[in-house]
């Protein structure tokens, strides 16, 4: 077998469905899901139920995690206009703030200009902003932003029109940095027929083969891979009213290692993207004694069900590279072959406010 040591891979972007949809994850399924796919650290969204915008609900969060976790954590706490004035006293317990700008799943969405101005004054410059700001909204924040003289970090990017305008952002100088998901990279409006109506719903939407082409092409100014993780189950993709989302943990790093076989990136760009980048952007703590082991010989096929409880991908069927045979956390082997051996509620929590209690 040749084996590829990797460090553990950070995804900043993932919904673990805790409090609220535990039928489709918890913290528990998801982190192992997590560790199955390489992540030894996620960064958990907001778009719960009921969605994490002050103490009690972020409350929730931080318990389910301490007791269930696996692998190490942040969670990033939901911009709302309930909470322009309180935001900011629970930045040090979390690893951002989110500000959902366009069509997406769960209560959270921002349309107020003034509203969303007010979070990105407020919220303290040197912690995290993250956005998702599709075509026009895009532009919108990146002015919000440059005006405010703060960072913000634009998740998802799909379309040729986001990667063009973040290029021309940062050659000017804007703080400004960016994730794309693998399945922005690998499926398009092309793939809808074969999916599915339910199966291909996602946000953003699947875009055009030519959106795709732009996002390989501009690859050198992409900051993160991240999964956008978003568990559903197949009994809810395939109703009338199908939620988007895709599940991303075990089958991004595969994807990835693919485009590293086919010379679409090397395998620095991938741990730039996978760890060191997200692990700046974020302000994470390093793991020392952490790494993933790959199996690295052939090609395998991504099989429909894995360990996340949604029990369905889009990429069943699709012959990839790499699988993960053991990830070791702290000095311990966690996952080996389909195994897990990290007790419930080991994962950490990153946010500054745990790392300063050592837990
Ligand atoms: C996400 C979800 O299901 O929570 N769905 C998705 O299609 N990406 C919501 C989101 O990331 O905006
Ligand atoms: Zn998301």
């Amino acid at each position: 077998m040749t084996s590829l040591r990797l460090p553990g891979l950070i995804d900043p972007h993932v919904h673990l469905r805790e409090p609220g949809a535990i039928h489709k994850e918890d913290f528990e399924s998801g982190t192992k899901a997590a560790l199955a796919g390489g992540f030894t650290t996620i960064l958990a969204m907001p778009n719960t139920s009921p969605p994490l915008i002050d103490d009690d609900s972020l409350t929730l969060a931080e318990i389910a995690a301490a007791q269930k976790a696996v692998c190490d954590y942040g969670i990033h706490l939901g911009a709302s206009p309930q909470n322009i004035e309180t935001a900011a006293s629970l930045a040090p317990r979390s690893s951002g703030l989110k500000l959902y700008l366009d069509a997406t799943f769960g209560p959270l969405h921002l349309t107020d200009l003034n509203i969303i101005r007010e979070h990105f004054g407020r919220w303290p410059h040197q912690r995290p902003i993250l956005c998702h700001a599709e075509d026009r909204t895009l532009a919108a924040v990146l002015m919000v932003a440059y005006l405010e003289k703060r960072s913000v970090h634009i998740c998802h990017v799909s379309r040729r029109s986001e990667i063009e305008i973040i290029r021309d952002a940062k050659m000017r100088g804007l703080d400004v940095t960016c994730e794309v998901g693998p399945h922005h990279l690998y499926l398009s409006t092309d793939d809808i027929p074969r999916l599915g109506a339910g199966r291909s719903e996602v946000r953003p939407r699947l875009a055009t083969p030519d959106d795709v082409a732009a996002l390989w092409a501009n690859m050198d100014i992409v900051d993160c891979i991240a999964t956008d993780h978003a568990p559903h189950t197949l009994a809810e993709k395939d109703s009338d009213n199908p939620p988007p989302g895709f599940p991303g943990l075990e089958s991004s790093l595969p994807l990835m290692l693919t485009a590293v076989h086919d010379s679409r990136i090397t395998l620095d760009d991938l741990v730039n993207k996978m760890v060191h980048n997200p692990r700046r952007i974020f302000d994470l703590p390093e793991q020392p004694d952490t790494y993933v082991e790959v199996d690295v010989d052939g090609e395998w096929t991504v099989r429909e069900k894995g360990v996340s409880r949604c029990g369905w991908t889009p990429f069943a069927g699709m012959p990839v590279r790499g699988q993960v045979r053991r990830v070791v956390l702290r000095n311990q082997t966690v996952y080996e072959d389909g195994s897990f051996f990290a007790s419930p509620g080991s994962g950490r929590n990153v946010a500054p406010a745990h790392q300063d209690k050592g837990s």
